[in-house]
């Protein structure tokens, strides 16, 4: 037998095998054995040195064609076996249209984050911006500047989470009430001695008991109006309106004195209870009344620290809990429901 008999013969066997190879695995296994650099076809080019010379471009040229046609050819085969795996896997895996449906479950925004925005738009209406402070606070913002010097017996009224700092150098915490931005945003305005009309959305934290009307992270919302001649009917009107566009229209308003150290005079503010209608019920603790906002006018110190002088600015502030003001327009009882993950109660808002 002849080389170029030995070279059909390779050939002949090639495209038998090619013809054989059944899955993407064997084509692979085909393509290895026979076109690869040390595949059979391939060899043959090597033993074009064992031919007479005037035999060896005549056999060149034949390995060539050979290797053109089984490259043509495992092309054609790899587009057959694709295409067949694929009407294979469209047979095994066909749909039942008539089969009922996965339900999807559909989520949507927790309570607080509703109620959030429902504040955020009652105070868009009447101009104020929202203005983000940080929630871990330097002790000086939190307390110093609103007028609350350390040992000043006020500093009880918010019990404190303390973030470690290494000795001598300022003070972290855990903002205990949202009144320290009012600080940073005057500081930002006061700069061109612009008046100002901003609430402060955020997290408060406090080191207290849990209980169903404390929770110790809850949110507040800020008000601070700074300007010539702001005064308190200023803040009454401000905090009416208010209870009328987030309870219902016809809400009544109640001041009691109050005492907080960044504002002077201070006030407490409550709203007549929705529920009862002002007759007495569990929601209000038969008062008929409900607490909406801590506000007072803001103090000359705390003006000053602000960068406006007192002589010539004034302002109103508050501060109404979140969550509070929305137990009592949706009827919830215990505000440890807003963060026990617990789906049948968030289902329901
Ligand atoms: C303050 O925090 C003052 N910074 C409010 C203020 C701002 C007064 C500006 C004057 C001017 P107080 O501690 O009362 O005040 O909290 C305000 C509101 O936050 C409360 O009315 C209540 O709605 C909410 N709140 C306070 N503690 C908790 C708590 N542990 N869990 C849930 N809500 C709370």
């Amino acid at each position: 037998m002849s080389l170029f008999d030995d070279l059909e013969g390779v050939y002949a066997e090639a495209a038998r095998a090619l013809e054989a190879t059944a899955d993407a695995a064997g084509l692979e296994a085909w393509y290895a054995a026979y076109l690869s650099r040390k595949g059979a076809v391939t060899l043959q080019t090597r033993v074009v040195g064992q031919l007479p010379k005037e035999e060896r471009p005549a056999f060149g040229q034949r390995v060539n064609e050979i290797k053109a046609a089984l490259e043509s050819a495992y092309a054609a085969r790899a587009g057959q076996i694709k295409q067949a795996e694929l009407t294979r896997a469209l047979e095994s895996g066909a749909v039942d249209v008539t089969l009922p449906g996965r339900p999807v479950t559909e989520g949507h925004l927790h309570l607080t984050t509703q109620s959030l925005r429902q504040i955020y738009a009652i105070f868009a209406r009447m101009g104020f911006e929202v203005y983000e402070a940080p929630d871990v606070e330097l002790e000086a913002y939190n307390f110093d500047l609103l007028n609350i010097p350390a040992y000043h017996p006020a500093r009880d009224m918010w019990d404190t989470f303390w973030v470690q700092t290494p000795p001598h150098e300022a003070r972290l915490l855990l903002r205990t009430h949202t009144s320290p931005g009012q600080i940073r945003a005057m500081r930002e305005r006061s700069a061109n001695q612009e008046p100002l009309r901003v609430i402060l959305p955020g997290k408060c934290y406090r080191y207290e008991q849990i209980t169903a009307r404390s929770e110790h992270q809850f949110y507040q919302v800020e008000g601070l109006a700074v300007g010539r001649g702001i005064t308190l009917t200023d803040l009454i009107g401000t905090l009416h309106q208010f209870a009328n566009l987030f309870y219902g229209a016809g809400r009544k308003i109640r001041v009691r004195g109050s005492y907080f150290p960044f504002t002077e005079p201070s006030i407490e503010v409550d709203t007549n209870c929705i529920l009862c209608g002002g007759k007495g019920c569990g929601v209000c603790k038969y008062t008929g009344w409900l607490e909406i906002a801590g506000a007072g006018m803001v103090h000359p110190v705390v003006l000053e620290n602000g960068g406006y002088d007192p002589a010539e600015w004034s302002g109103f502030a508050f501060g109404m809990g979140v969550e509070r003001p929305s137990m009592m327009k949706y009827d919830v009882s215990d505000i440890r429901l807003y963060y026990g993950n617990d789906l049948r109660f968030l289902r329901q808002f």
